[in-house]
């Protein structure tokens, strides 16, 4: 029987579902109602000295028939008094002892920081997050992403924190960064006990087009702002993979970005995170959205056979390579299943137009298209565009005897060195001839 129970760095929690510093964790009420529906823990939205928000706030995209795939917002952080929420986590403390509340700063003196630090650990929060990772408005004020983009004043201030802490601290950091490891490095070398990632990307998520204003639009101007929700996920994946596979990092991480079903969680897990913390999509669909997550995740362990969230942490870590470590000699084709094939057609202009001219069509009624193996790379992309579930299927042609990596070819001296190298990887490889591109129908050589 799983057992979700999560100790992240000393802060203990019954699930590892957090939710993250933000507009749902801006009030005891709030904190409270998450609690009782079934979260674990909440990062309270940032503190520090009360800013002054503008009212048009948030942007979004929609893409197609979804609402929000990406949410973009220029809030800053909590506008309230720190009395009023130093009172309120106390409260929400006292009700619900077992959960996790960690408190999120952010600051600007070393005098501030240990003043808040000694505020919230009084008022009895279980843990401390700096927030190094707000892409507007406070780093224009030297704060937010402003020190994550900085790693040495990260770490100056990650000492001064821990002069005083006496809770874990975490440390947020921001992905408007080329290399997230640096950073994080800091942070570890400062004394931090974990780190959490990623905050919201710094974006522009669109413009109106009849009055030439970016959105959010506040009185006729904008600004830009930071983007989350399931749109940014592939992104904060690969940062959290590279601070997981970083020797120098070795803290604990807890993974956000675009989490919004416990399926996600998992493959956040699996990429190395001892907990996970969400925000947009309880911003879209409210608390409630946790009784499935805990559910799904307790099944997926269940059937998987792991007690524990250690028992599959960074599971999948092993199996992400250097491209350079991969195996050139598999090879993987295209293959369509007719009986479920609707005819649309949209694998062969794919790879008609975006690919490799591997898939061809008959001219005589029938729709289904079929494969021409000599051409296909397999490069999956007929797979990604079909809209028939496992109807492309990839089926791998090599006979999983040999195993050569790029790496060992450079090794053996045996890689394309100018820029005429027959060894170079498409010069076997049939192509049509410019010409060609104006016969109807398409070059009749390769007509089945
Ligand atoms: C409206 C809004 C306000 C936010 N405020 C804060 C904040 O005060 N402190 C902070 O650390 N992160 C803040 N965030 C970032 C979130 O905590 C989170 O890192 C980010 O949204 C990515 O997670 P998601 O994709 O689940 O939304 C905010 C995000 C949104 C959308
Ligand atoms: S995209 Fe899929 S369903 Fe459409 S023609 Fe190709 S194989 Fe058939
Ligand atoms: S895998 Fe790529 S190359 Fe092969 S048929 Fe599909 S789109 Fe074409």
């Amino acid at each position: 029987m799983a057992n979700l129970f999560t100790n992240f760095a000393g802060i203990k929690s019954p699930n590892p579902f957090w939710l993250a510093s933000a507009p749902p964790t801006n009030s005891g009420y709030q904190v409270m109602k998450a609690f009782d529906t079934g979260w674990g823990g909440a990062v309270w939205k940032t503190m520090g000295v009360p800013v002054v928000n503008v009212s048009s706030r948030y942007g979004g995209v929609n893409y197609r028939n979804n609402r929000l795939i990406g949410l973009n917002n220029i809030e800053l952080i909590t506008d309230r008094p720190l009395a009023d929420n130093l009172r309120e986590i106390e409260e929400v403390k006292k009700r619900f002892p077992d959960h996790a509340i960690i408190a999120s700063l952010m600051v600007e003196t070393r005098e501030e920081w240990h003043q808040i630090v000694r505020d919230v650990e009084n008022a009895g929060a279980d843990g401390i997050e700096l927030n190094f990772g707000c892409p507007h408005g406070m780093c224009e004020r030297g704060m937010g992403s402003a020190v994550g983009q900085e790693p040495r004043v990260l770490k100056t201030i990650v000492e001064w924190v821990k002069e005083v802490a006496k809770v874990p601290v975490i440390v947020k950091l921001t992905p408007n960064i080329s290399d997230i490891t640096r950073p994080a490095i800091a942070a570890r070398e400062g004394g931090a006990d974990a780190i959490s990632l990623i905050n919201t990307i710094q974006s522009i998520v669109g413009v109106d087009i009849d009055n030439f204003v970016a959105y959010p639009i506040v009185d006729g101007k904008s600004t830009n702002g930071g983007y989350c929700g399931p749109a940014v996920k592939p992104i904060a994946m690969n940062m959290l993979k590279n601070c997981a596979q970083h020797p120098n990092v070795n803290l604990p991480l807890s993974g956000i970005g675009g989490i919004e079903n416990w399926r996600d969680a998992v493959e956040f897990i699996l990429l190395g995170a001892g907990n996970v913390q969400v925000c947009t999509a309880v911003m879209h669909y409210g608390f409630g959205i946790i009784r499935e997550m805990v559910a799904g995740l307790s099944q997926y362990m269940d059937e998987k056979g792991f007690e524990t969230i250690n028992d599959f942490k960074g599971k999948a870590l092993p199996n992400v390579l250097h491209w350079e470590d991969l195996n050139l000699k598999y090879k993987v084709v295209a293959s369509i299943n007719k009986d479920k094939c609707i005819g649309c057609q949209l694998c062969y202009t794919a790879c008609e137009d975006g690919a490799h001219q591997a898939i061809g069509v008959l001219h005589n009624g029938d729709r289904v298209p079929y494969i021409k193996e000599e051409n296909c790379v397999g490069c999956n992309l007929c797979s990604l565009v079909c809209p028939v579930e496992e109807c492309i299927t990839m089926e791998r042609r090599d006979d999983a005897t040999e195993v050569l990596s790029w790496k060992e070819r450079t090794l053996a001296n045996d890689i394309p060195t100018t820029f005429n190298d027959p060894r170079g990887g498409g010069v076997h490889h049939p192509v049509y001839l410019p010409n060609e591109a104006f016969e109807t129908p398409k070059p009749v050589h390769y007509k089945a």
